[in-house]
């Protein structure tokens, strides 16, 4: 069917309500690729101001706490005033938009409480700035000097600034909020790769003062023990070699230690659960200090991933009650509850400011906090450190049941699962 005979299709209506929208729809693009907050706040603003060519024009934001508005940007006011004008929820007429979430249209003399003699606003609009039907703010606009009332055509066209407004803030904000936890990821990594050069560099030197010296050491006693041996001195010769092997007996030692602490052995052997357990138990022998688990309602089919990281952030937790609580009782509870795993480890000792070293690497230079919730957050998850000073300490890891890990077993579980829809051969 052509355009034209389309039912109620009058052409120069059409034109004149594409006249009208085009402008919009410019102000829409400009609102919604803009965003960095201030610039955005200066642009509503400026685009309100010419659309209702109001001597005065400001945004006002919302603080969901202190439930207190606050001027963001303004056109036409003394800056002092839109630097310190607050306005209260539920009082004078910005604070009654957002209580009410209504939008005001105020014709005749008004006067605002800061406003100086000879200054009445002769007339306002006020509209509420919504997302998902929450106010965020309010939009003023007023007039001092001119004597035109507000009408409809201004209310409407406040209404769809503002319902545009409203986007742009929202997805500027979420914006924002992205690139913080993105340079929060940021310097999260350059620790880690930080911590994970220094634990290196630790490993590097107690290689280097144990298993190297005492190979140095042993092979000195062979070498002697050869010489011996070829000069007939068979009873020195012997007691080198003894000497020899004696030392390659600490040396075995040393490296099971160091073996042990790059790879447990247990998690293999034992799985996550005896692991545990056995480290629980070596930790009650060696402090002396009251320590079970409690609950033990993990699922049986955790990724290798998945039980690495609880086994070291267990270890960690415990090696910290036992450097720093000077506790008389600890206790781990493993849980699984909607999709996650929950981890605590509780202790009953001298705690600490947990939020001064709980966030990036705390003053002390300890990186046990920080490479647990590295590890947390490899996996999608968390860990939270809940503790105060005399008040004990507990540290809860939580991850998603389904880490990355398992989802991509998963997955090529399900491919390799000739039932499994698409798996079979044609
Ligand atoms: N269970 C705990 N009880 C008391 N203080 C703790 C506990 N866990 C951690 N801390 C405090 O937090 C700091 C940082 O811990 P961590 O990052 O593991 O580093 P480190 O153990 O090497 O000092 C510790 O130095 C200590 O002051
Ligand atoms: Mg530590």
């Amino acid at each position: 069917m052509p355009q034209e005979e389309r039912r109620g299709f009058h052409p120069e209506g059409e034109g004149v309500r594409l006249r009208t929208l085009l402008p919009l729809f410019e102000v829409s693009q400009a609102l919604m690729s803009e965003v960095k907050l201030d610039r955005l706040f200066g642009l509503i603003v400026n685009v309100v101001q010419q659309e209702t060519k109001a001597d005065r024009v400001s945004l006002m934001l919302l603080d969901g706490l202190s439930q207190q508005l606050s001027i963001e940007a303004a056109v036409g006011l003394p800056p002092e005033v839109a630097a310190t004008a607050r306005a209260t929820v539920g009082q004078g007429i910005a604070g009654s938009v957002a209580q009410t979430g209504q939008a005001l249209v105020l014709n005749g003399i008004l006067q605002h409480e800061w406003e100086q003699e000879g200054q009445a606003i002769t007339s306002a609009i006020c509209v509420p700035l919504k997302v998902k039907g929450s106010v965020i703010g309010v939009l003023n606009s007023s007039n001092v000097t001119r004597e035109g009332n507000f009408g409809e055509g201004d209310l409407d066209m406040m209404f769809v600034l503002a319902g545009q407004a409203a986007i742009a803030i929202e997805n500027a904000r979420l914006f924002e909020e992205l690139r913080a936890k993105q340079a929060d990821l940021e310097q999260l990594l350059a620790e880690l790769l930080k911590a994970q050069e220094e634990e290196r560099q630790r490993i590097s030197t107690e290689i280097h003062d144990s298993v190297a010296q005492l190979m140095v050491s042993a092979s000195y006693h062979t070498q002697s023990s050869s010489a011996l041996l070829s000069q007939s001195k068979f009873e020195r010769a012997r007691d080198e070699a003894e000497q020899a092997t004696r030392i390659i007996g600490r040396c075995v030692k040393e490296l099971r230690g160091i073996v042990t602490e790059l790879y447990p052995p247990a998690l293999s052997e034992l799985g996550l659960l005896g692991a545990l357990q056995e480290n629980v138990e070596y930790f009650r022998r060696e402090t002396g200090t009251s320590c079970r688990i409690l609950n033990t309602d993990l699922p049986p089919q955790l990724s290798p991933v998945q039980d690495m990281v609880i086994y070291r952030v267990v270890q960690e937790a415990l090696n910290n009650v036992r450097k720093h609580a000077q506790a008389t009782d600890t206790e781990i509870s493993l849980d699984c509850d909607e999709g996650r795993l929950v981890i605590e480890i509780w202790d009953n000792g001298r705690g600490f400011d947990a939020p001064a070293a709980g966030g990036s690497r705390p003053a002390s230079g300890g990186v046990g906090l920080l490479t647990m919730r590295s590890r947390a957050q490899m996996l999608g998850g968390d860990l939270r450190v809940e503790s105060r000073p005399e008040g004990g300490t507990r540290v809860v890891l939580t991850i998603p049941r389904s880490s990355p890990d398992n989802l991509s077993r998963d997955r090529k579980e399900s491919r390799e699962d000739p039932s499994s829809v698409g798996g079979g051969s044609p």
